[in-house]
């Protein structure tokens, strides 16, 4: 199936518009580009729940702090277009930064309070205002009735269903499970910049995260033996850098420092040889 690159716009809501007046569904995966499998997971759910698919592609700068990797992001729009059709997208939108931000970063601002500067929001400032704000534009221009986000990025995920519910958009968004390589590493655009020896050691997140699973099916409550498990495991690495490792509500994020309820989500984000890397898992899963 062939998939349609559209990178204008006005061109994208015109074809969702005569979609939606033949009564389709319109289904959205938003990514940055240099799509794996983790993606693809989303676009084959999107294709088998929606009439028509569209992906968007586009590595957002908002969500970059100064110091971040925005100019060294991985991008390869042949090879995501390759993937997309593979998956039997109908479109795959590759807006230019103009096109997004017409006033640069004299913007108007999506912000989910709160939520937004809690773990990965601590350590990146002004992150998932970047991510709301870049999403509401796409869900307006998609006319999205289904969006489809994965829960390898959990708290950006509970952040969008946070904000569609308080915006009241006419969408619903879906959450999809991790995928990760055979050996455990979560799949991730960046895994690229990993070198073979801090690919090796970023093994450590996901063996720390079933540490503390089976410490937490062995009868453990409490958060703070449940985080040394982990971070006994990551810290063990030479090469990693741990940026917070915490368990939470998995449906409010509420962080638990003493004694942990039986629904919990342990949630890391660690330096791996200079590459951020996120993970989580649900310990009663
Ligand atoms: P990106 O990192 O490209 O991810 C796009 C979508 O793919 C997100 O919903 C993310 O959770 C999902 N994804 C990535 N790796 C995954 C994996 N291993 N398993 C399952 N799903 C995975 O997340 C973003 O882009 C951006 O913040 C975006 C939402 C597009 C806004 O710019």
């Amino acid at each position: 199936m062939k998939t349609n690159i559209i990178r204008d716009a006005q061109e994208l809501s015109n074809y969702v518009r005569t979609a939606k007046q033949s009564g389709k569904t319109i289904g959205l995966v938003p990514t940055m580009g240099y799509l794996h499998e983790g993606h693809a997971s989303l676009i084959r759910a999107a294709r088998k729940q929606c009439d028509v698919v569209v992906v968007s592609d586009f590595v957002n700068p908002t969500q970059f702090g100064p110091k971040e990797d925005y100019a060294t992001y991985p991008r390869d729009e042949q090879a995501d277009l390759r993937l997309v059709e593979s998956c039997g997208a109908d479109v795959l939108f590759v807006p230019t930064v103009e096109t997004l931000y017409p006033n640069g970063q004299d913007s108007t601002w999506v912000e989910v309070s709160k939520l937004g500067t809690i773990l990965c929001g601590a350590s990146r400032p002004g992150h998932f205002r970047g991510v709301t704000t870049v999403v509401t534009k796409l869900l307006w221009i998609s006319q999205a009735d289904y969006a489809f986000f994965g829960e390898k990025d959990y708290q950006q995920l509970t952040i969008l269903r946070r904000m569609v519910r308080d915006l009241g958009c006419p969408c619903q968004i879906v959450g999809m499970p991790l995928v990760r390589e055979d050996d455990g590493l979560a799949l991730s655009s960046r895994n690229i910049h990993l070198t073979a020896e801090a690919r090796n050691q970023a093994l450590s997140l996901h063996r720390g995260l079933e540490c503390a699973r089976r410490a937490f099916q062995e009868g453990c409550r409490d958060a703070q033996t449940l985080i040394a498990r982990a971070r006994d495991e990551i810290s063990s690495q030479p090469l990693a850098e741990i940026q917070y490792i915490e368990v939470a509500d998995p449906e409010t994020l509420e962080i638990f420092d003493a004694e942990v309820p039986a629904r919990v989500i342990m949630l890391l984000a660690v330096r791996v040889g200079g590459v951020r890397l996120i993970d989580n898992m649900r310990l009663d899963g």
